[in-house]
Formats: structure tokens, C-alpha cells, sequence
């Protein structure tokens, strides 16, 4: 079955991007104008009207106990390939090859740390909730705080939030809203998406990776902290520590879609070894 899904937006539109050095990576992200940019934006608006402080905690009720489905890592990696995205030009292949074609760029720059490898193919696997009939918005696109007013960085600022009810509510529109400064992102509450379901996952089946794989795939869609600067006054210490780690995947996240497909028959033995070493068996999803 293939499920039509828009193209993730923090792919597709980044105003924060030098527009050359992205031309260097491929053209895939020149998007500026044009029916796709319209989608967007329209993800964007339903995004930022209806991710408040409420809604993130029934999402967390709602899947925090992981009883949709239960799979392994591959068997959700080939459930992707049902979500395939139709409207984008630089996607026209199933979603599973991103999940290779990320682990195995990490792999050629980073050929010491298997765990590395093993965050590219698991990063995106949220996106199964796309699968459990949850709408675009509550999946893809960046992420930003909720329960504090938004940041300049954050994508459409200015133009999508004045129907956010949390933003009339005293308790969650001022700078700092319901944190106390450097309270840690960690006691953050994150717009719901793939990268907040995907983390409490992996906690959950008590995958045996380091902080670090954790951290890099609870935030890899925070654009506005991580290549936007802001939301520094929520961080803590290790936050700052982890911004590197972050940032370094990132870079293959983006700039791994390359027309080469990997041959998924070839390196699927190495990635099932990498699966029984931290993240074994039948999971719960
Ligand atoms: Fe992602
Ligand atoms: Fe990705």
C-alpha cells in the first residue's frame, strides 16, 4: 500500500540556508516560490495552530505506551517504503533509502562508531505514525518548544501562529512561558512529531545506544535551536555539549539525497548485525 505523504517540510524549506552553498549539496532545496512552497506553508499553519502544551500531552498519552504495533527495526524500515512522496521531484524513490542512504553517509565519515551508523537508518522510523493515520503536521516538519511564545527562527513565525490558543494564555505566551531559564531541554515539551515519538520509543524498548544517539534523534528536527541559534536560554550545559552531535548529523540527514540508491540486499546484513547488537527482536511501536 502507498500512503501519499507531502514531502517532509524541514526538507523542503529552508529560509536559513545560503542558497549557494545549499547549490553546492544538489538543487534539491530550491524551493523558494510555487504550489510546493504553498503546501508547506499550509503544513506549517496546521502545524503551529494546533501543536499547544494540551495537544503534546495527549500525543504522549495516546502512543507513550507503544501498543500500535509490534515490529523490528527492518520490518518498520521496509514500512516506509509505503510512504512515498508524490509531489516531490527529489524523493521519486521509496522513504527507506533515505534511512540507508543516511547511515551509510555517517558510515564512510564516521567508520569507528557503529551506533552512528545504526541513529541514520532509525532517525526517520517515526514516521510510522504517518502509518497509525496521524496527520502530516503531527509528524514531520520542524520542531519547537511548546508552552513559550516561538522564537524568531521558527519557520512562518510571524504568519501561523495567531490562532494558537496557547498564545493568548499568560501561562505559555511570555519568553520563557511554563520553563525556568537553562531548566535543560531534556524538561522541554516538543511539538509532537517523529523525533519525540521515535526517542520515548527507544527508551521505552531500551535500546542500548549511548546519550548521544538519543539526543541526536529527539532533536534532529529542533532547525530553530540547532542551525536557527535560538531557545539558548532553556538550554543547560549538556545541552550545549550535545549541539555538536546534533549538527554533525544533521549534515547527512540533508545532503545524502542523492540520486544513487544504495542496494538495500547488500548492506542489509551489516545493519541487522548493528540491530542485534542494540536494538534486538520484536519492538513495540
Ligand atoms: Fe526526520
Ligand atoms: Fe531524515
Amino acid at each position: 500500500m502507498k500512503v501519499a505523504v507531502g514531502p517532509d517540510p524541514s526538507l523542503v524549506y529552508r529560509p536559513d540556508v545560503d542558497p549557494e552553498a545549499a547549490k553546492d549539496k544538489g538543487s534539491f532545496r530550491n524551493y523558494t516560490s510555487g504550489p510546493l512552497l504553498d503546501r508547506v506553508f499550509a503544513t506549517y499553519k496546521l502545524m503551529h495552530t494546533q501543536q499547544t502544551v494540551d495537544f503534546v500531552r495527549k500525543k504522549h498519552t495516546q502512543f507513550g505506551g507503544f501498543s500500535y504495533k509490534k515490529m523490528t527495526v527492518l520490518e518498520a524500515v521496509a514500512m516506509l517504503d509505503g510512504l512515498v512522496d508524490e509531489s516531490d521531484p527529489d524523493v521519486d524513490f521509496p522513504n527507506s533509502f533515505h534511512a540507508f542512504q543516511t547511515a551509510e553517509g555517517i558510515r564512510k565519515a564516521h567508520p569507528d562508531k557503529d551506533w552512528f551508523h545504526l541513529v541514520g537508518l532509525l532517525h526517520d522510523l517515526g514516521k510510522v505514525l504517518v502509518l497509525a493515520g496521524e496527520p502530516q503536521w503531527a509528524v514531520v516538519g520542524d520542531t519547537f518548544p511548546v508552552g513559550c511564545r516561538p522564537q524568531a527562527s521558527v519557520v512562518f513565525c510571524d504568519s501561523t501562529f495567531q490562532d494558537n490558543p496557547d498564545l493568548q494564555d499568560p501561562r505559555y505566551s511570555t519568553e520563557f512561558g511554563m520553563y525556568q531559564p537553562h531548566c535543560g531541554l531534556e524538561n522541554v515539551l516538543m511539538s509532537w512529531g517523529h523525533d519525540e515519538y521515535m526517542y520515548q520509543m527507544m527508551k521505552f524498548n531500551k535500546f542500548s545506544l549511548p546519550p548521544e544517539a538519543f539526543y541526536m534523534i529527539r532533536f534532529h528536527s529542533f532547525y530553530p535551536w540547532h542551525t536557527g541559534g535560538d531557545y539558548w536560554q532553556l538550554c543547560s550545559e549538556q545541552d550545549l555539549a550535545m549541539l555538536p552531535w546534533v549538527q554533525e548529523f544533521n549534515k547527512f540527514d540533508l545532503y545524502t539525497k542523492c540520486p544513487g540508491l544504495p542496494d538495500v540486499d547488500e548492506l542489509r546484513p551489516y545493519y541487522q548485525g548493528l540491530i542485534d547488537k542494540y536494538c534486538p527482536g520484536v519492538l513495540s511501536w
